[in-house]
């Protein structure tokens, strides 16, 4: 019996052939999913990204909370175009720490994921309050409220217990020390030593320029720091993968 011969006894068996499809199936989806299961394989660590300050992280609650993700991408692809327009390409590792993590490829507005130090504090202000005085033929709405919407701080060490559920490696210190990290990012006088140790790289400014702590504060500080956490001057993609 030559091969078509046996071939042609499976294609004849409807059975036969759900069975040994499923058969095939069923290799070809371990073989590609098993290996994601061992995320810590398939990410490279990168120099450089850490979890989110307190601060930072309310910010990013903030950023959805608004639906910003609705208009904007975090995710740079390979593409020139896209590296000319946005800077370096978007690492894994760099949303490693994201749940839920905001790539996507819907833009209305420009992609986000390298924005931070782009522009000043001032000009988010400006811009969030009303997109149209900095842009006039923008469609983004005003987040103006935001100026006067005084920040919930009191849960902010069980933001960071909850995120640690899901892999985020804030440690107890850390979380001890959210509220007081989050304050202090926001005060150039205080003592940020242990903040800076904690989060390496974390700004300390007034980044709403006013006297209160505010929900402008936290999305400001979370959209100065995004795709800044990588140093691309000193960056080699591992070649080995
Ligand atoms: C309805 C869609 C829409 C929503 C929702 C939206 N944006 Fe935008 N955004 C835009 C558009 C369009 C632009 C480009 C024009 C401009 O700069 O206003 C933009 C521009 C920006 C820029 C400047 C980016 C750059 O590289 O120039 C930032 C920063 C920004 N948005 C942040 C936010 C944040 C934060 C939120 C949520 C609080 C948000 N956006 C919600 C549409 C939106």
């Amino acid at each position: 019996m030559g091969l078509l011969d046996k071939h042609k006894k499976i294609e004849k068996n409807a059975t036969l052939l759900l069975v040994l499809s499923f058969l095939v199936v069923t290799i070809g989806g371990i073989v590609e999913i098993v290996p994601l299961f061992y995320l810590e394989n398939t990410i490279e660590k990168v120099e450089g990204v850490r979890p989110y300050s307190p601060l930072e992280l309310k910010g990013r609650d903030i950023y959805i909370r608004e639906g910003c993700y609705v208009c904007h991408s975090q995710m740079i692809r390979p593409l020139r175009d896209e590296v000319e327009r946005y800077g370096h390409y978007s690492l894994a590792a760099e949303s490693m720490y994201d749940h839920p993590f905001q790539w996507g490829s819907k833009r209305t507005g420009p992609d986000l994921a390298r924005v931070g130090g782009r522009y000043s504090d001032e000009w988010h202000r400006d811009h969030l309050s009303y997109p149209q005085g900095v842009v006039p033929e923008s469609v983004m709405p005003s987040y103006a409220f935001l100026m006067d919407r005084p920040l919930e701080t009191e849960y902010i060490g069980d933001l960071l217990s909850t995120h640690r559920i899901v892999g985020v490696p804030y440690t107890d210190e850390m979380i001890e020390a959210a509220k007081d990290d989050l304050m202090v990012q926001t005060d150039p006088f205080g003592d940020w030593d242990a903040l800076l140790e904690r989060y390496p790289g974390a700004q300390v400014r007034n980044f709403d320029g006013q006297e209160e702590l505010t929900e402008m504060d936290a999305l400001i500080a979370y959209l100065q720091i995004l795709g800044t956490m990588v140093d691309f001057s000193t960056f080699e993609p591992d070649a080995s993968r």
